[in-house]
């Protein structure tokens, strides 16, 4: 009989989740990865099944086929899968930096993340960004070093840039054996034993693995083990071991080696994710105190995508649960209105494939359909009143003014701009004397094109992206809006949730301004 009280089953199911994202460059391997997890997982027989669902989703969408276009990825889904008794919730992230307001969204919802680096090109400029957002969320990172069996870079050198780049030091569990591209193995650090490195045909099936003891494997490596063991030597020498209590702060990272393509380190991994990354924890309010895992129902929205099936065109919103059992159908509150909302369409959310969820719990994530009125940041909870901070937004980094091209779509152009807003997509930021064209601010180019081709293709409102003459936004408030109206150079918008943004046409222009007006509020913009 289970004599488990409704209460700690919510505890109970929170400790068997672990819920994470993996962040890489494009290309060091996480689409393989993620495959091998299911394979290892049990939840696909053969490896190649991500990729051929991927491949369906993008035929049945407009903007996947941007993506197609572009090789990016914009769309983000979540893959839930066993591993050991433990629910995996693996939440995809965008691979590029144009993105990396998204990515800080997601990594807001997961509890752990997984870095992949290819082991010939270590960090790369144009994802460092996506790197420093999951940092600076002081989020436990794993770090998977991939493509061993080829060509790379001396893995010392790889963890010095990982220290010096991002500022989080790696402990290596695994250390490689032999080189990259005359890959022999790795030792495992906590108990010394080898584990040989077996190819396998492009890793179709699992590998099986041979694990040597350090006299054998001696006897069989010879010199590549020598060196193997005096780097390792040199690592707890400088004090890289594997350190629970930094790593869960953020500041120190287990390292693994390995080679997604042929499985090897994939078990390793999946092992690390459930005995070091941590289940889904009591959430801080906006007060900071924390929600037990066992109080009724709450979870925030981290994601809204409209019209990810175009023969649907709904909204769905995406939420991570933070406490207690959801159940569908279940009304819930949406904090910001007060008003009741209905969960009797919750599903899975796997890119445009849905399945009906019936139950989650604490680091799962629910997709709501046609929740239109829903914005990223809100909260929802079923009796007990509760409120998760809002996201920070980032500091745009470029401006481009928007028109509509066709004067006749002009209803169209508005419904777009305004979902596109809501859905985090772009900052829309609207001149407060209504005089100047509408102007969009982003932190990437990437954003601009993502968001004229779906009004284009979503809304039927082809735009005019023009370079915008401002260059540098700051946080201004009424006051000091009022004076800036009398000075050249500089222009007060109003963005969607009512902040109002000082534009300013150089750095220059706006380092001039605040030195010569002190009191004047123009803050960084967050
Ligand atoms: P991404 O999602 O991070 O963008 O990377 P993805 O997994 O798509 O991998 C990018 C390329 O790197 C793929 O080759 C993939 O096969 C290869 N790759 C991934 N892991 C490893 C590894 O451990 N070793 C080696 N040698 N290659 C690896 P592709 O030629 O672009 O695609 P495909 O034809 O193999 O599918």
């Amino acid at each position: 009989m289970n004599t488990a009280s409704p209460a700690r089953k919510e505890s109970i199911e929170a400790n068997r989740r672990r819920t994470f994202a993996i962040i890489s460059h494009p290309d060091a391997g996480k689409t393989t990865l993620t495959e091998k997890f299911l394979l290892y997982a049990g939840a696909v027989a053969e490896a190649g099944a991500v990729k051929a669902r991927a491949g369906r989703r993008k035929a049945t969408s407009d903007w996947m086929a941007l993506e197609q276009q572009r090789g990016i990825s914009v769309t983000s889904t979540v893959l839930q899968f066993k591993y050991r008794e433990h629910i995996f919730n693996l939440l995809d992230t965008p691979g590029h930096r144009d993105f990396s307001e998204d990515t800080y969204r997601v990594l807001s919802a997961v509890d752990a993340a997984i870095m992949v680096l290819d082991a010939a090109k270590g960090i790369e400029t144009q994802t460092l960004k996506l790197f420093e957002v999951c940092r600076a969320q002081s989020l436990p990172i794993i770090t998977f070093i991939n493509k061993f069996d080829r060509p790379g870079r001396d893995p010392l050198e790889l963890l010095d840039q990982i220290e010096r780049q991002i500022n989080l030091k790696p402990t290596p569990v695994t250390w490689p054996v032999g080189i990259p591209g005359n890959f022999k193995g790795v030792i495992d650090r906590r108990d010394g034993t080898f584990i040989n490195f077996t190819r396998s045909i492009r890793g179709l099936n699992m590998a099986s693995e041979e694990i040597l003891d350090e006299d054998t494997a001696s006897q069989r490596i010879g010199d590549d083990w020598e060196s193997a063991k005096y780097e390792c030597h040199l690592l707890d020498e400088i004090g890289a071991n594997l350190d629970i209590k930094s790593f869960l702060a953020g500041e120190t990272t287990p390292l693994f080696v390995g080679s997604a393509l042929t499985n090897f380190g994939v078990r390793h991994l999946l092992d690390a994710i459930v005995d070091l990354a941590p289940p889904p924890g009591a959430r801080s309010d906006t007060e900071g105190s924390p929600r037990s895992l066992e109080e009724p129902f709450s979870g925030f929205v981290f994601k809204i995508q409209a019209n990810m099936d175009p023969s649907h065109r709904d909204h769905l919103a995406f939420v991570r649960v933070c406490s207690g059992e959801f159940n569908r159908g279940m009304p819930l509150i949406h904090g910001r209105t007060g008003k009741s909302f209905s969960t009797k369409y919750a599903t899975s959310v796997f890119g445009s494939d849905r399945d009906t969820i019936d139950k989650a719990y604490p680091g799962d994530v629910v997709g709501l359909v046609n929740a239109s009125e829903l914005q990223i940041g809100d909260t929802l909870y079923q009796s007990s009143p509760v409120t998760f901070p809002p996201f920070a937004s980032f500091v745009p980094e470029i401006f481009s003014t928007v028109q509509t091209r066709d004067t006749s779509k002009h209803k169209q152009f508005r419904s777009g701009l305004h979902q596109l807003e809501r859905e985090g997509v772009i900052q829309v930021l609207r001149d407060k004397k209504d005089e100047l064209p509408i102007v969009l601010a982003a932190v990437g180019q990437m954003q601009f094109e993502v968001f004229a081709h779906r009004i284009q293709y979503e809304f039927g409102a082809e735009v005019l992206l023009s370079p915008s003459i401002y260059k540098v936004a700051r946080v201004t408030d009424e006051a000091t809006a009022e004076k800036l109206d009398s000075i050249n150079g500089a222009r007060v918008f109003a963005r969607g949730d009512g902040t109002l943004m000082a534009l300013f046409e150089s750095s220059y222009w706006l380092d001039h301004v605040a030195s010569q007006n002190p009191t004047w509020k123009l803050d960084q913009v967050s």
